[in-house]
């Protein structure tokens, strides 16, 4: 949620900045800006995407600092538009985070004589440095005013003198370094790998301070200094960009045939130690948010096979859980970004009480992936499409063969992985069931509402398939457990409402029941199954009987890309939301 960044001793600073940000954008699209400096500083802020922004001349400037925003405090205005400018001019701020007691802050500085020209929290931090520091930045002040700070906050500033100051607490900051010794900032490894060879990952509770080209780390605690160590930068690994394909969404539904083996490659080493740990564990938690929450309800259902005690946890409910953790617990965390609010605070409290956690990650030196006890990098390569595919069903496989490995502790799953990958390439390359696809999309674009039944680890699916359909083409859609059905939710169904059925070999019979009874009642049925039944209305065709509940979750996301083309809307970066919630 909202990107940064920088660059700082480049003649095209403000290029690369204006790049940069293109390549940050899914972390939040609503507005976007840049500052840049030479001995004054000046700003470009505008509402919308940058990456409708074609041709703008920009001064060329040795540093810039950019943002783009996904607001949080104050409405989409060019004025509420990150960097916010100190009223002298003295320095220009970027955030990514909420400042949580900005209300008493802002009281405060209004006291004090600061006037409000935005309805931002970030200005609040810029009306504290600018009480502190009133030409140049020190470091002691901007230590105390970060520490004043209440919240997961990341802040960025550019002073007109051309230092640069930055902040993490919560939300990540990475800076790069290329040979030619230019410095980068951003909020995502991935986006550096165009600019640097080099990169550290700021932790919580570091200040950097870039004067010229010298790059000193501090704690705030205590303010000493850290050495720091650069890595270098897998700039082939972490290369992001569309291929010949028209959005990255559609890109990352294909490269599912390849991401389902890869999720795999770690599995001989890792799943022994996790083995381990869940042999002598007395409860484990499956922990995720929205779509990875789904995965982990499924890897609840699959863990359950082989162990009693384990419970599906959704980051944001957490507390409902809480009293009950202790440190012969085990949790497995999933996340794609690594970054996740609502997760990162359930993985505290769960540490605070020593419960050990292994990590399910995406993206590499996030924060969960570096504070988890274990983790196990999922390593299917950058997801840009904001609404998650590729890494959704990563999660899912990656607990139905780790259920598979406690049960038979072998690795013969690898080779059903491999042989469903063969089936679904095929799949995606055939005309018909891709025309089948495009027509229902047709007939449900024009839909408000539609339901969504399935049963035992086509449950979980059936709220995947609903919330990709919601988010990805804004119409109504809820998923049900198709036993819930006779029990409240056939009320809504009357003549014509669609109701998708997901059919697994292992419910079969049920789910047709269930898609009688809907029918009886007027329900237009689509049947996502194996075979063609005489109740469908519209029949979709899974990849393959094996891996229904991943053949399933893959039609939707491909109806919902189509529904989204089909109502013009952008499938890469849905209305109000962004990649990576590093917020509350
Ligand atoms: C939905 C989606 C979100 C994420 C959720 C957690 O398509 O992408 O629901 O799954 O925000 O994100 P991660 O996995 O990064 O923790």
């Amino acid at each position: 949620m909202c990107g940064i960044y920088a660059c700082i001793g480049d003649i095209a600073a403000n290029d690369k900045v204006l790049s940069g940000l293109k390549r940050i954008e899914y972390r939040g699209y609503d507005s976007w800006g840049i500052a840049s400096c030479d001995q004054e500083i000046a700003i470009e802020k505008h509402v919308g995407k940058i990456s409708l922004v074609k041709e703008l001349q920009l001064i060329p400037r040795t540093i810039a600092i950019g943002h783009t925003r996904w607001a949080t405090h104050g409405g989409v205005t060019q004025a509420n538009a990150h960097p916010h400018l100190a009223s002298n001019g003295a320095f220009a701020l970027v955030q990514n985070g909420v400042l949580e007691n900005y209300q008493e802050l802002k009281k405060t500085a209004t006291k004090n004589g600061y006037q409000f020209k935005t309805q931002t929290d970030t200005e609040v931090i810029v009306a504290l440095l600018e009480q502190e520091n009133a030409q140049a930045i020190k470091l002691k002040s901007f230590a105390s005013t970060m520490q004043q700070m209440v919240g997961r906050n990341t802040i960025l500033l550019l002073e007109k003198s051309g230092g640069i100051w930055a902040y993490r607490q919560g939300s990540p900051l990475i800076i790069g370094k290329n040979q030619r010794g230019t410095f980068f900032f951003s909020s995502d490894l991935a986006s550096l790998s165009h600019d640097a060879d080099m990169y550290y990952v700021l932790e919580n509770q570091e200040i950097a301070h870039l004067e010229g080209k010298k790059l000193t780390i501090y704690q705030i605690e205590n303010l000493s200094v850290k050495t720091t160590l650069f890595q270098k930068l897998d700039q082939e690994a972490l290369a992001v960009d569309k291929g010949n394909f028209p959005h990255f969404m559609l890109k990352e539904i294909y490269e599912q045939t390849e991401s389902l083996i890869k999720v795999l490659s770690e599995s001989h080493n890792l799943f022994k130690k996790i083995a381990k740990k869940i042999d002598l564990a007395s409860n484990i938690y499956l922990v995720g948010a929205g779509s990875a929450s789904y995965a982990a309800l499924h890897t609840t259902i699959e863990l359950r096979k082989y162990k009693q005690h384990v419970f599906h946890v959704p980051a944001y409910d957490y507390a409902d859980f809480e009293n009950n953790w202790n440190k012969q617990d085990l949790a497995i965390v999933l996340s794609q970004s690594g970054e996740t609010a609502d997760t990162i605070e359930a993985v505290e409290k769960m540490q605070a009480k020593g419960v050990f956690i292994v990590s399910v990650v995406n993206m590499p030196s996030s924060t969960l992936m570096k504070n988890a006890d274990l983790t196990y990098p999922l390593n299917v390569g950058a997801e840009i499409g904001v609404a998650s595919t590729k890494a959704l069903t990563a999660h899912i496989l990656f607990g139905m063969a780790l259920s598979d490995y406690l049960l038979h502790r072998n690795f013969k799953f690898q080779a059903s992985v491999a042989a469903f990958c063969d089936q679904l390439k095929k799949w995606l390359s055939n005309p018909q069931v891709m025309k089948q696809i495009r027509q229902t999309a047709q007939t449900l674009s024009t839909k408000k509402d539609l339901y969504i039944l399935g049963r035992g680890s086509n449950f979980p699916s059936a709220l995947e398939f609903a919330l990709k359909i919601k988010e990805v083409s804004y119409i109504h859609a809820e998923g049900f457990s198709a036993g819930e059905l006779k029990h409240g939710v056939i009320a809504l169904i009357e003549k014509n409402t669609p109701v998708i059925c997901l059919v697994d070999e292992q419910n079969r019979q049920d789910m047709l029941s269930s898609a009688h009874e809907v029918k009886a009642r007027g329900a237009q049925v689509v049947g996502i199954a194996t075979d063609s039944e005489e109740v469908f209305d519209i029949h979709i065709k899974l990849p393959s009987k094996d891996f229904s509940n991943l053949g399933s979750i893959i039609i939707a996301q491909l109806l919902t890309y189509e529904i989204a083309l089909l109502k013009n809307l952008d499938p890469d970066k849905p209305r109000n939301l962004a990649k990576s919630v590093t917020v509350k």
